[in-house]
């Protein structure tokens, strides 16, 4: 690899593989992994604490959260590691909510392009190449049928311990996509100049690779 700073984003819906192989990609690149969507599941997680109803701008303020790039993306509140629990369905469909706020998406978005400007970074979520760096070097955008996705997303909640019925899953899937592809505020699209990959029926690894030898490729041209 000749230069180690580029700015790596993929985006798209969920299911479709994006943090098995932006955290794959990251790991063969030596780059780090930022999952965005965990920000947003951290920032839920912990608007849901909220006893009373509360202002966003005071809920900004007085929050306490860290995001520590490892591996995973973990997040502490107040200092506890919650990166467990906001794995959970009801997470999942708060964080697609709130993630519709101004302020929230905002907050996030000076923490994202902060942990990304220097690159050698790989970033993943909705927004990643659309919004937060639209001058990424490389922009990846993934893709699967909703059957896929459902069955990822189910597989993926039952080795985390989380019971679950494939048709909820699915269901779930479809209100999400919904809720994230028609909001106002940074909508999931394929960002200009991305690269749209349908990983329908292939394996996480043939993706990765298929990712890496993008990436060799815009190494070796500039
Ligand atoms: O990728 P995920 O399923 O962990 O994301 C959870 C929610 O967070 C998703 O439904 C929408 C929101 N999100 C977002 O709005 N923008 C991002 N860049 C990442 C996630």
């Amino acid at each position: 690899m000749l230069r180690k700073d580029l700015i790596i984003t993929i985006d798209g819906p969920s299911g479709a593989g994006k943090s098995t192989v932006a955290k794959m990609l990251a790991r063969v690149l030596n780059y780090t992994y930022l999952d965005t969507g965990a920000m947003y599941r951290g920032v839920a997680y912990a608007f849901m604490k909220e006893k009373n109803p509360v202002e966003i701008d005071r809920f900004l303020r007085n929050l306490t959260i860290k995001f520590e790039l490892k591996e995973e993306t973990r997040v502490y509140l107040d200092g506890e590691d919650i990166s467990e629990h906001i794995r959970s369905p009801e997470v999942s469909r708060f964080a697609s909510q709130l993630s519709q706020n101004t302020k929230i998406r905002e907050h996030l978005r000076v923490l994202q392009r902060k942990a990304g400007k220097s690159g050698g970074v790989v970033l993943e979520g909705r927004d990643t190449g659309s919004v937060v760096f639209p001058d990424a070097h490389i922009k990846f955008y993934l893709d699967a049928d909703l059957k896929e996705r459902a069955r990822r997303r189910y597989l993926e909640l039952v080795s985390r311990g989380i019971n679950s019925e494939p048709d909820n899953v699915q269901e779930e899937i479809l209100k999400r996509d919904r809720n994230d592809s028609e909001r106002d505020i940074a909508p999931l699209i394929v960002p200009d100049g991305a690269i749209y990959i349908d990983t329908t029926g292939i394996d996480a690894a043939s993706v990765v690779e298929k990712l890496q030898e993008i990436v060799r490729n815009c190494l070796l041209g500039g």
